[in-house]
């Protein structure tokens, strides 16, 4: 369980693909929950099928585990379909949001329920139970207690332990840490990829929380209405977010409705409201035609002097909120017909502007995501 996996293993470089989703639908009657998803899934990655809820992430999920089936397509594991496959025979461990575990037995009694399952070797069962609560950092001497006496967040541990004490090839986490609150959440993000590092478990996980899937993932799935939007590694989705939806969902973006008006080889312009927008120049851009542009709040500059960049707009602060590290701003830009979402990190104290001053918005062309449509 503790072999350290080489590193281009990880990461999504080079692993061989161990699961592959290939073409799957998913349909209830009329509804389309699932709809002809395509991914292959690394040995050793930690990939995060991220989306809203109802986008599909759960079914999908459940289909990989075998609790349900595709309408059309097929899941491979290490190449063999798996459709006629039952749960239990899928090497898959499994936390869900519910951890599910039985409150009323001990710590040991919950960890090694999946063992007594397999008819593993009793023999071997207390030291593979102690094996994994290393592993998850929790106390030898937790073994006798109760679940039901642990924390949240050691409760928690118990349902990762029990999900891999018997090393499976994956590890399904459907929205694992959205019942804890915040600093234990984050907690418990570092610890999964802890674990993850540490031994050389495949990791599926489900989320609807950008931050949770960009802290953890080495790739991202984004599905929206059951399609696959994006896949591609963590920073790579943040920062050439492949679709209009990705770019809205994922960061704080403000999107623009303008038509492209000229393309050269230096970068296009578009007209949006009353104003111009320069972005870079891309595949699929031709004059007259709508274009989707969208812009990251901590990309715009909030700065009355000197803006310093290509696109300048004058505004109007309509919100603010002041959060310390960096100020949020909602800036109404009148020749755009449009309100900005605005991140100005590190300001100074006499810097964070009021409600109803005047200022100059401005960002750089080559910062502009642009959407052909
Ligand atoms: N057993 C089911 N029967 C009918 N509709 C379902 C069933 N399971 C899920 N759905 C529907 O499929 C869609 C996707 O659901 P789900 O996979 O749970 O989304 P997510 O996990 O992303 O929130 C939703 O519209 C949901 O209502
Ligand atoms: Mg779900």
């Amino acid at each position: 369980m503790s072999r350290q996996v080489p590193d281009d293993e990880i990461n999504g470089r080079g692993g061989e693909t161990v699961v592959n989703i290939d073409g799957v639908t998913k349909r209830y009657g009329s509804l389309t929950a699932v709809d002809d998803v395509t991914i292959p899934i690394r040995d050793g990655e930690f990939l995060t099928i991220l989306g809203p809820s109802g986008a599909g992430k759960t079914t999908l999920l459940h289909m990989i585990a075998g609790f349900e089936q595709p309408t059309t397509g097929e899941i491979y594991i290490n190449d063999q379909p798996v459709s006629n496959e039952p749960p239990n025979e899928r090497d898959i461990g499994l936390v869900f949001q519910s951890l599910a575990l039985f409150p009323h037995m001990t710590v040991k009694g919950n960890i090694a329920f999946p063992l007594k399952m397999r008819r593993d070797d009793p023999g071997d069962i207390e030291g593979q139970v102690e094996e994994v609560l290393e592993l998850v950092r929790l106390p030898l001497e937790y073994k006798d207690k109760p679940v039901e006496d642990l924390s949240g967040g050691q409760q928690q541990r118990v349902a990762f332990a029990r999900a891999i004490v018997y090393e499976p090839t994956l590890l399904l986490l459907d929205e694992p840490l959205s019942s804890l609150d915040k600093k234990l959440r984050e907690e418990m993000r570092a610890e999964l990829s802890r674990i993850h590092d540490e031994t050389d478990l495949t990791i599926v996980h489900v989320t609807h929380n950008q931050t949770e899937a960009l802290s953890m993932a080495d790739r991202i799935a984004v599905i929206n209405g059951g399609a696959l939007e994006q896949l591609d590694p963590a920073k790579e989705v943040y920062a050439n977010p492949g679709t209009p939806f990705v770019a809205e969902f994922i960061g704080n973006t403000t999107m623009l409705a303008g038509d492209v008006d000229r393309v050269s080889d230096g970068g296009a312009v578009a007209t949006v409201g009353r104003g111009e927008i320069a972005f870079p120049r891309g595949d699929g851009l031709s004059s007259g035609r709508p274009v989707q542009l969208g812009l990251r709040a901590e990309k715009i500059r909030i700065d009355a002097s000197d803006p310093g960049t290509e696109n300048a707009f004058e505004g109007t602060v309509r919100q603010v909120a002041f959060e310390g590290d960096q100020t949020q701003y909602v800036v109404d830009v009148a020749a755009l017909d449009a309100r900005l979402e605005v991140t100005h990190q590190d300001p100074k104290p006499d810097t964070v502007f009021e409600r109803g001053d005047s200022v100059t918005v401005g960002w750089a062309a080559e910062d502009v995501f642009a959407y052909p449509e």
